[in-house]
């Protein structure tokens, strides 16, 4: 199999790790959730006590935080500090205040770089909200999954999850540094009535038009 990246991107609880995660299976690869190290982050800036809406101070403490990253058994694992936040990622509180992390450019330069190693050596896919505009901008492979927000409000709550979705996109939509947007050349899916099925066979038919073999 040769060497490929794929990029999947789209608002909140559109699919896309349902999504990627189903591909990765097929295709034997790593599958990163760009949206874990974010969150680890802000769980990191959150543990240091500071005001994650200074934009400054959050610079700060990001530079300061010892982020370790490295893909295990096909998923991300990441340390902060050497404690590892998986337990923390979905707290109400680090939802809360990761679109405002995120949008600080010293934060995104910073994971930016890790995303990118962490594509350097082996094939993976990756979803978030910049991987097809920021990340990854030379891949072929990208996809930009989309939902209405009712479907998608509905799939997170169904998720049994207290989430501030609504406002998360907006934020990560109108920030100035590496907004959500759709790539000009990202094959574009809205799943607000398709099943995870369709989506993976709408993203493999692509992929396969592309030139890429994706087993069955
Ligand atoms: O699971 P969900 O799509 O709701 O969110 P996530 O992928 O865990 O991402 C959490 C937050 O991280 C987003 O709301 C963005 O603020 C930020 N993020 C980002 O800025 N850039 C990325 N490539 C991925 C996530």
């Amino acid at each position: 199999m040769p060497f490929f990246l794929i990029a999947i991107d789209g608002p909140a609880a559109s699919g896309k790790s349902s999504v990627s995660r189903r591909l990765a299976a097929r295709l034997n690869c790593a599958c990163v959730n760009s949206g874990s190290l974010y969150r680890a982050a802000t769980w990191g800036v959150l543990q240091a006590g500071v005001d994650p809406a200074d934009p400054e101070a959050v610079a700060t403490a990001v530079s300061a935080l010892r982020l370790d990253s490295e893909t295990v058994d096909g998923s991300l694992q990441i340390r902060v500090n050497g404690l590892d936040p998986e337990a923390y990622l979905r707290d109400p509180a680090v939802a809360a205040s990761v679109s405002k992390v995120s949008s600080v450019p010293a934060v995104r330069e910073i994971l930016t770089g890790i995303l990118r190693s962490l594509g350097s050596s082996s094939s993976l896919i990756m979803e978030g909200r910049d991987i097809g505009t920021v990340v990854f901008p030379a891949t072929p492979f990208k996809f930009y999954i989309d939902a209405s927000e009712s479907v998608r409000l509905q799939r997170r709550h169904a998720q049994g999850e207290a989430d501030s979705l609504v406002s998360r996109d907006r934020q990560d939509s109108t920030r100035r540094t590496a907004p959500l947007r759709i790539a000009e050349d990202a094959k574009v899916i809205d799943s607000t009535h398709l099943g995870l099925d369709e989506v993976v066979s709408q993203v493999v038919d692509h992929l396969r038009h592309q030139g890429l073999s994706v087993p069955e």
